[in-house]
């Protein structure tokens, strides 16, 4: 439970907010690489942090994102001209490079000055893994570009995409770190009570703070073995997952590692980039697997509203629920895995309000991540760097989930799975 104070303090995000300062410590992702497909392009709307900026990608290929609004007039930078290494406003002509530097003022007269005295907000972009990174902070703190195992793995072993969640992102991460609900909110085969988490529906969970957040076992017995599922918390709003051991306790013809990432757009919505790669160097990621993943996630080329990145099973409809499926096969009646979850992560309102809220021993890796973000806005007050903040913690390590004898340290029986091989 949360007081309303501290949920207020925890969700929101806006510039000089405490939790949008401290989420402007870290690079996050802007958009993803196929937004803007060719240099000189059409440029394209990007709100992040509560912040409406625009992204295009100049001639030389590098993505710059700057301020929606033009310094002069404040007129739509979005109907700019994109053209020679810069984004033209087309009220009057002036034109801004990716840095923000004003590099053209035709109406101004050409001996004027004008133009080394206006900028356009700019941040520093990174392009790694499919995906456009951004950082909003100060510049003297700017961290080193981040370094994910998944950024690493080749194209060929690699799947991204993102969705757009209608609730603030500390619901999603809360979600995302549960393992707990996959038991009921996605057992879509309620019958089969031998399948890994059916059989035992009340994990034990062990959490352990690391220097980038947490790492945290969901413990499932079933016979004389454990099924452990290991998780990476990487701060601020990150979850990295395994995805190598089918529901009956198989490996699967192609184990993958999963997880996503939650970017504020503001108070109230989150993008929800999601991820996949493989788990064995040797065993690529097919374009058919992953519209197969993608499709059992619920986010499949035919489930998004044409041209956006929103789904069509929402709250407006209630995600179709299927009363009858709900009887007789699944624990929702909703399909798609991640429809399950914005269901009931959207349901929630808004913000969800915290001080009705009864935590027990499943949600221990939720009090966990909200101490450390708690410890991390303070430490941002006290002029400290947060957790999280240094590739180098972060950039070795993956998830798993693997069978181990029932009993045994996954610790040590998983050592060696825990370390990145791309
Ligand atoms: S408003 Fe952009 S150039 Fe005038
Ligand atoms: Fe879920």
């Amino acid at each position: 439970m949360l007081t309303p104070e501290e949920n207020a303090r925890l969700t929101r995000v806006g510039p000089g907010t405490p939790m949008g300062t401290l989420m402007r410590r870290y690079w996050q992702p802007a958009l993803l690489s196929e937004e803007l497909l060719e240099a000189d392009g059409a440029p394209v709307r990007v709100r992040i942090l509560g912040e409406d900026l625009v992204a295009f990608r100049d001639t030389n290929g590098d993505v710059g994102l700057i301020d929606a609004f033009c310094p002069h007039r404040r007129a739509p930078m979005f109907f700019g001209r994109n053209e020679e290494c810069g984004l033209r406003c087309v009220y009057h002509g002036w034109k801004f490079d990716k840095n923000g530097t004003c590099v053209d003022m035709p109406s101004e007269p050409p001996d004027s000055l004008f133009k080394t005295k206006v900028r356009i907000r700019a941040y520093p972009t990174h392009e790694a893994g499919d995906m456009v990174w951004a950082y909003l902070g100060p510049p003297e703190l700017q961290p080193p570009a981040p370094n994910y195992e998944l950024l690493r793995a080749p194209r060929t072993h690699r799947h991204v995409s993102k969705t757009f969640e209608n609730a603030n992102w500390l619901q999603a991460l809360e979600g995302g770190i549960d393992t707990s609900h996959s038991s009921f909110a996605h057992n879509n085969d309620i019958q089969n009570k031998r399948l890994l988490r059916n059989a035992d529906t009340a994990p034990r969970l062990e959490v352990e703070k690391t220097s980038y957040g947490f790492r945290y076992a969901g413990i499932r017995s079933r016979d004389d073995e454990d099924y452990v599922r290991v998780y990476h918390y990487v701060m601020p709003a990150q979850q990295l997952r395994g995805g190598v051991t089918d529901w009956g306790g198989g490996k699967k013809d192609v184990p993958s590692l999963h997880g996503h990432v939650w970017v504020p757009i503001d108070d109230e919505h989150t993008w929800t980039f999601n991820w996949l790669y493989s788990y064995d160097p040797a065993i690529p990621i097919s374009h058919d697997y992953a519209v197969d993943y993608e499709y059992h996630s619920g986010r499949g080329p035919d489930d998004y509203i044409p041209g956006t990145y929103r789904l069509k099973l929402n709250a407006e409809n209630d995600y179709r629920i299927d009363r009858q499926l709900q009887r007789t096969k699944t624990f929702t009646g909703i399909t798609g895995v991640n429809t399950q979850d914005f269901a009931l992560q959207e349901g929630m309102g808004p913000i969800c309000d915290r001080s009705n809220e009864h935590l027990g021993t499943s949600d221990r890796a939720i009090i966990a991540a909200r101490q450390l973000l708690f410890e991390a806005l303070d430490a941002v007050d006290r002029g400290e760097a947060p957790r999280g903040t240094d590739p180098s913690d972060y950039s070795n390590v993956r998830p798993v989930d693997l069978q181990i004898p029932r009993g045994r340290p996954w610790q040590t029986e998983l050592e060696r799975e825990l370390i990145a091989r791309f």
